[in-house]
């Protein structure tokens, strides 16, 4: 608030310094979404979210959520007003740098004016303290995401819009923010988050477990998963590993890969990039997939290798490279594909040329499997076709094959490790492989993922 009151300070001395010349600061609303072409309500315009800091207290029996958020964040523009994304609840109060804010409730916006203006450039803090029961998100595919009960807890997961069915968000994938994560629970139960376990600790029967990841994380891969989960720690070349099974999966050998997959992952595209790996293997049968959420992919079922392999990979390209737009998911599903198949080859199965071989021989009269092409999903119905990681995971093989292999290695590397946390966009893949290749490659991404039915030319 200081900060501000002295902003307007300076704005009245350049006043009066210049003779009235420079223009008088005119606040307006930041807008209700980020324009993203799947999702348009998602996300918001005029600041940048820093921090989330999130206590959270969950009641399984009654399904009840309780919350306070604490968002810090910068105005990109002088702000009368801002919304943030929240899915239900009832909010009891909003406060912006500890004053009482206005807010009213516009579908998936909380809509929040401050009591003065928010100038642009200036940090602030908005808290909302919010209950209710989170809900469970249906997408346009008809897969549910969001906060979804299981028998001892629930599964939280947030691709591509459920993160607002459980905190306050500025739920756009081009905003990420650092986050902590404070999440009472009864006794006896697991609280799995993103990043390092600071502490967790019992009092009158409740655990509050505290979570912090310190790199930008995009909103729809935060988690706060609970169950009753066997949490085994150790750590992956110094760096913590945390992984928590359902106690109902006794076979788990599966994750004994874990380390060798970061390893040879690390070897192939660059340093791992967060301060923690780990996974969270849950039971929950109304969840078909998996999800990538940062440093600890949560599963729904106990993983085979591939799934294992393929969110594992997802942690250099989906959670660390992050894509600006939903159209642009096969950067995300066709690199995490092709990543199970160049695993599959490191361990002397399947090479990825002989996968590439087999999925090739699919009829062009098949055109569920050949459409759409991956760079154009076409609606938010067909982001995770299966297009998007078969055909996705093909184009970077042909691309391998095109380039040779120290060209296609070196663009690995480079995509993961130049757009490290940050967010991006399918044409500066396609000028980095011309670069790195020395290739004019217009053509062959035109054909592999713009271009509907079978390639046969490229
Ligand atoms: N990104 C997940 C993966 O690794 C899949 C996923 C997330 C998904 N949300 C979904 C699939 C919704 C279908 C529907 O593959
Ligand atoms: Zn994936």
């Amino acid at each position: 608030m200081r900060k501000h009151l002295l902003g307007a300070a300076f704005v009245v001395c350049v006043l009066l310094l210049s003779g009235g010349v420079a223009a008088a600061r005119d606040f307006s609303p930041g807008a209700a979404g980020s324009g993203d072409p799947f999702f348009p309500l998602a996300g918001n315009g005029g600041y940048d979210v820093g921090n989330y800091g999130l206590t959270l207290a969950y009641a399984p029996s009654s399904n009840r959520l309780t919350g306070e958020a604490v968002v810090t964040a910068t105005a990109t523009q002088d702000l009368s007003r801002f919304d943030l994304d929240l899915r239900g609840f009832a909010v009891a109060r909003v406060l912006v740098d500890g004053q009482a804010a206005t807010f009213a409730r516009d579908g998936q916006e909380l809509v929040i004016t401050p009591p003065a203006g928010l100038v642009s450039g200036s940090q602030f803090t908005v808290t909302v303290d919010y209950a209710g029961k989170p809900s469970v998100v249906t997408d346009p595919d008809r897969s549910i995401e969001g906060w979804v009960p299981t028998k001892d807890g629930a599964f939280v997961v947030g691709e591509p819009q459920g993160s607002p069915a459980w905190y306050p968000v500025n739920d756009s994938p081009r905003d990420k923010a650092t986050y902590d994560f404070a999440v009472s629970v009864p006794r006896g139960l697991t609280v799995m988050a993103n990043g390092v376990l600071l502490s967790h600790a019992t009092a009158a029967g409740k655990t509050t477990w505290r979570w912090r990841e310190s790199d930008p994380m995009a909103s729809f891969l935060a988690t706060a998963t609970i169950g009753r989960f066997d949490l085994t720690q150790h750590s992956v070349d110094g760096i913590p590993a945390y992984v928590a099974v359902d106690p109902q999966f006794t076979k788990r050998q599966v994750l004994s890969k874990l380390p060798a997959a970061i390893r040879f992952y690390a070897s192939i595209y660059g340093p791992y990039p967060f301060t923690a790996v780990g996974a969270i293997v849950d039971k929950a049968p109304g969840v078909g997939y998996s999800l990538e959420t940062q440093t600890k992919p949560v599963f729904a079922y106990m993983p085979d290798e591939a799934t294992l392999v393929h969110e594992l990979a997802h942690q250099w390209y989906g959670d660390s490279v992050t894509l600006a737009q939903w159209p642009d998911i096969w950067l995300h599903e066709g690199f995490a594909t092709w990543s199970e198949w160049i695993w599959s080859e490191h361990e002397g199965k399947a090479s990825a040329h002989q996968i590439f071989t087999r999925l090739y021989d699919t009829p062009a009269g098949n055109t569920a499997f050949w459409n759409p092409p991956p760079g154009d999903p076409g609606t938010p119905v067909h982001l995770f076709d299966g297009t998007i990681y078969e055909r996705g995971g093909m184009t970077l093989q042909a691309l391998r094959e095109k380039v040779g292999d120290p060209a296609f290695f070196k663009i690995m590397r480079d995509w993961a490790q130049q757009n490290r946390f940050g967010t991006v966009t399918t044409p500066e893949l396609i000028a980095l492989a011309e670069r790195d290749s020395g290739m004019d490659l217009g053509a062959f991404f035109q054909v592999w993922l713009y271009q509907p039915g079978k390639p046969t030319t490229w």
